[in-house]
């Protein structure tokens, strides 16, 4: 795994659009994996940026999104469809047909989530696939003990996650239990897995599934099953890992044609 250190959330996002850029300039039929809650919004300003002043074209992209919650609406405030319009989609030229996130409302949630997995196949594969951490370990909603190699598939949230968006829905109380997410199995077929982690509050998740053993306990600990994450950190999701020296050294000594 490739672990990149800034100093902040800003400048880790920059690493990290310049990323995306980098593909969707190289490869302008990318396939793009998105994801939401408050990790990739910096990231998600920068791409809007670049398409505003350097004309970054988004219009032979395809996406697919993590994950949405099950039973609630696309125009619900608080819905990963209402983030994704509100963040980036409305503001970049990637066209709607080729958006995918998951169908919340749906009534055979087993036959949606095939056809998820049915869609990232016919695209040709995920290209980059954007990840935040929860404070559990959880990459898209596989919680703990999710399996290593799970699909799309419906899971019941964690009352730790559940409390996290508990702001949108008017308290715990209100969000939903259950979610539709792509598997564990899913995400590390990405050709690229590009993992966020910000502010002192995941360094522990983020020391766990970077240093610690692969386990469905904490399930970013996958990553480390894949041949090509690239981890972009600012310092304190950084402090607890034992290894941090060395991969600032590893980065600042990257020959200029491997940077970012
Ligand atoms: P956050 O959530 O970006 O809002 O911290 C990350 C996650 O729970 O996956």
């Amino acid at each position: 795994m490739e672990i990149i250190i800034q100093p902040d959330a800003a400048e880790a996002s920059r690493v990290a659009a310049r990323i995306v850029a980098r593909l969707v300039g190289d490869k302008p039929h990318a396939v793009l994996g998105f994801a939401t809650g408050n990790t990739p919004l910096q990231l998600y300003r920068e791409l809007v940026r670049l398409r505003r002043e350097e004309e970054l074209d988004f219009s032979g992209v395809t996406t697919f999104n993590l994950d949405e919650y099950v039973g609630i609406a696309p125009a619900h405030p608080s819905s990963f469809h209402s983030y994704m319009w509100a963040h980036l989609f409305s503001h970049i030229n990637v066209p709607k047909q080729r958006i995918h996130i998951p169908d919340g409302l749906t009534a055979d949630i087993p036959a949606t989530c095939r056809h998820y997995e049915q869609a990232i196949r016919s695209a040709g594969g995920i290209d980059i696939q954007i990840l935040g951490i929860g404070t559990n370990g959880h990459i898209g909603f596989n919680e703990p003990t999710s399996s290593l190699s799970s699909r799309t598939r419906i899971k019941t949230l964690t009352e730790e996650s559940r409390k996290h968006t508990a702001a949108g829905f008017g308290g715990t109380g209100g969000v939903p239990t259950h979610v539709i997410t792509m598997g564990l199995g899913t995400i590390i077929d990405s050709r690229m897995c590009l993992l966020l982690a910000f502010g002192k509050k995941k360094a522990r998740a983020v020391a766990r599934a970077i240093e610690g053993p692969v386990t469905a306990m904490v399930p970013g600990s996958v990553l480390q099953m894949h041949p090509r994450t690239v981890a972009v950190l600012d310092r304190e999701a950084a402090s607890e890992l034992e290894m941090a020296d060395y991969y600032t050294w590893v980065y600042d000594h990257k020959p200029d044609w491997q940077r970012y």
